[in-house]
């Protein structure tokens, strides 16, 4: 059986003491029996105050939001995959369309990021998803498979099992409007047909995929009771505990 994960994405937000606050609430409320892999998906200001007093604990793991692509040197302003795991964390959120969008991270870029990420053990949670034009036009499928064709398809079969993929479509996140469960599953098998056609079948039937996109308290249940669907990335809901947990515990 896959793995169910529950990943928040902090984005940027929460200085120090309100992330420390909030992972320590986290960390409170949960029991330790939740059905899916909490991981707390922090600004780099965190990695070490957030991942040293909750990293472990009750099974909750640490992701950073990116890397860089090159191992070390003269890269002023980057963070490596390296100093990533030197923190604690153990996961890295690669390829969120924001970064795609904003900091324009090409496939080939976000390759390198996924190898460097895997060379230094880190587990990469590879976003993709389409923009809402794609969506309406009808040609979503293969722009999704696309992505993943680009920048996961060079992987060797060992390094793809280590490999989480998190479909967000761009039109739900942060907008309030999600997917329905029919779409989030119709899409995610999708994506596990294409993963086994190029890993196989019994490679594809274990890669956890996450939904993200305004997943809520009040929708994660029914997203979650689709069979494709392993757990979400959380936004907007993952900055309350309360709110977080519960999507953690919609299975
Ligand atoms: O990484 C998380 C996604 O961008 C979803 O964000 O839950 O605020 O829509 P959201």
């Amino acid at each position: 059986m896959r793995q169910k994960i529950v990943a928040g994405n902090w984005k940027m937000n929460n200085d120090l003491e309100a992330g420390k606050k909030l992972a320590l609430e986290v960390l409170e409320k949960a029991t330790g029996e939740e059905k899916a892999q909490i991981v707390l998906g922090t600004p780099y200001i965190h990695l070490t105050t957030v991942a040293t007093s909750v990293a472990g604990k009750k099974g909750i793991q640490i992701a950073a939001q990116n890397c860089s692509d090159k191992a070390s040197g003269a890269y002023t302003g980057e963070i490596s995959a390296s100093m990533i795991k030197s923190t604690g964390a153990n996961y890295v959120i690669l390829g969120h369309s924001e970064r795609r969008e904003y900091f324009y991270e090409s496939a080939a870029l976000l390759a390198s990021k996924v190898d460097i990420a895997l060379s230094n053990d880190l587990i990469p949670i590879f976003c993709c998803g389409e923009p809402l034009e794609i969506r309406e036009a009808g040609t979503m499928y293969d722009y999704v498979k696309q992505q993943l064709t680009e920048s996961l398809f060079h992987l060797s079969a060992d390094d793809f099992a280590k490999i989480t993929i998190a479909y967000e479509p761009i039109w739900a996140i942060g907008t309030g409007k999600t997917a329905s469960s029919e779409q989030a599953q119709e899409m995610h098998a999708e994506l596990r047909a294409h993963l086994a056609s190029k890993f196989g079948k019994a490679a594809a039937e274990a890669c956890p995929i996450l939904y993200g996109g305004s997943c809520k308290p009040d929708n994660a249940q029914e997203l979650f009771s689709q069979p494709d669907v392993d757990g979400g990335l959380i936004g907007g809901a993952s900055l309350k505990a309360d709110d977080f947990l519960a999507i953690v515990n919609a299975f």
